[in-house]
């Protein structure tokens, strides 16, 4: 167990020579062209910038993100795999930015398990800690405590090849655990595994926290598994950290468009055409004819930041749309029966809108009326509206 310290971290991927070449030829050629996505500059693609952390002892730390956005470059940093280009990286109190990543106390548990195929699970166990010259006895301690931890007891004598995938990253964890490091980190360990799998495993990675003395870092490009295994998430875009908060932190208060639409699913609802009004101080929010008042915590947050009466980008969550007698048009375009509520995809103001309908108080009738091209009625409390700026994308309370 060990806190992290991130400051201001940074890695920059050299060219290789034939690229440079390439960026050089570009750059002579269509000076005026930009780079949507990373930044590309004289030295080399940034993968990541600007990234700053304070991991606490044992807090279960999670990455996510797009792929391509920089998750994996982090945590190679963090183990020592890759050069840091800029910024320190303590480990405790330690700047390890020049530590081997031997001598850095830290196991990495990958996508594709990589076990070894002529070892038994017992052997592939086994392994790190014979390199350490362990006394058998103990070896022999550690491993079987890991494998019942892991539920893998039974499959000691086998080999790899003769276990299913998640089998396989049970070793491959396994393996992780009995060094007992001081922080574990573990990249997109369970996306190899099919759906059913992955569920079972993420609920034992959630009891195996509870059980090891470890500090977690987890990558994954999956929101429901960075909301259901962190204590806190970290959301990356383009090499860029865009929000650090607990689950219900990044849920409720997302900090722009993009972080609002990449926690939840389906993915909140965002509407361009909203206006965002302030009459005797009081703010509201105009969608067409509707308007509604905003809940008093928002109140509070936009006098506080004295937001004037703009044009916004207003984002509502689909669980917090409802049907209603009075409210706003649409017509039905997809009904998607979920079994306890209904995902009904609506056409309103020319654009589709998703809204959970629970079936729970609903008449058969009631469901069949909600075929293709019904007309309904929605709306939304004040309490549940995200408000974005129309110039940054940013979430004017924050
Ligand atoms: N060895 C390398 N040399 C040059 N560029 C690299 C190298 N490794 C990664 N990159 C680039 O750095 C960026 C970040 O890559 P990284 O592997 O960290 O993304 P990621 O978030 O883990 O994505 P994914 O979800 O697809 O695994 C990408 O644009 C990638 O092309
Ligand atoms: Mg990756």
């Amino acid at each position: 167990m060990a806190s992290l310290t991130l400051k201001n971290i940074k890695k920059i991927y050299p060219f290789s020579s034939d690229e440079q070449k390439k960026a050089k030829k570009k750059k002579d050629d269509e000076p005026e062209k930009k780079q949507v996505n990373l930044q590309i500059t004289d030295e080399g693609v940034v993968a990541v910038q600007e990234f700053s952390l304070d991991i606490a002892d044992k807090e279960f730390i999670v990455l996510v993100g797009p792929s391509g956005c920089g998750k994996s470059t982090t945590l190679r940093m963090i183990a020592g795999l890759e050069d840091i280009s800029g910024g320190e990286l303590y480990i405790g109190d330690k700047l390890v930015n020049d530590v081997a990543p031997k001598d850095r106390d830290i196991a990495m548990v990958f996508q594709n398990y990589a076990l070894y195929p002529h070892m038994t699970v017992y052997e592939n166990l086994a392994f790190a800690l014979k390199l350490r010259r362990i006394p058998k006895d103990e070896i022999d301690i550690k491993v079987r405590e890991a494998a019942s931890v892991l539920d893998i007891m039974q499959y000691l004598d086998r080999k790899p090849k003769a276990l299913s995938g998640g089998q396989r990253q049970r070793v491959a964890i396994g393996r992780a655990i009995v060094r007992e490091p001081q922080v574990m980190l573990m990249d997109e360990p369970l996306s190899n595994l099919d759906a059913k799998l992955r569920n079972q495993m993420r609920a034992e990675i959630i009891k195996l926290r509870n059980t090891i003395d470890t500090t977690f870092i987890y990558v994954t490009h999956d929101q429901t598994e960075a909301m259901t295994l962190g204590d806190r998430i970290v959301i990356m875009k383009d090499g860029f950290i865009q929000q650090i908060g607990t689950p219900q932190e990044v849920f409720n208060h997302p900090y722009n468009i993009f972080v609002a639409t990449f926690i939840g699913t389906p993915q909140m609802n965002l509407f361009e055409n909203a206006e965002l009004l302030k009459n005797n101080g009081r703010y509201s929010v105009k969608l067409g004819d509707y308007t509604v008042e905003l809940s008093e915590d928002k109140q509070a947050a936009l006098s506080a930041k004295n937001v004037a009466a703009q044009p916004v980008t207003l984002g509502v969550r689909p669980e917090h749309i409802s049907l209603s007698a009075s409210g706003i048009d649409a017509k039905v375009d997809v009904t998607e029966m979920m079994g306890s509520s209904v995902h009904l995809h609506v056409n309103s103001f020319g654009q589709d809108v998703i809204l959970i309908v629970s079936t729970l108080n609903m008449t058969t009738e009631e469901l069949d009326s909600l075929n293709h091209g019904a007309d309904v009625k929605f709306d939304f409390p004040g309490n549940v509206c995200h408000l974005f700026s129309k110039e940054t994308g940013i979430n004017l309370e924050a």
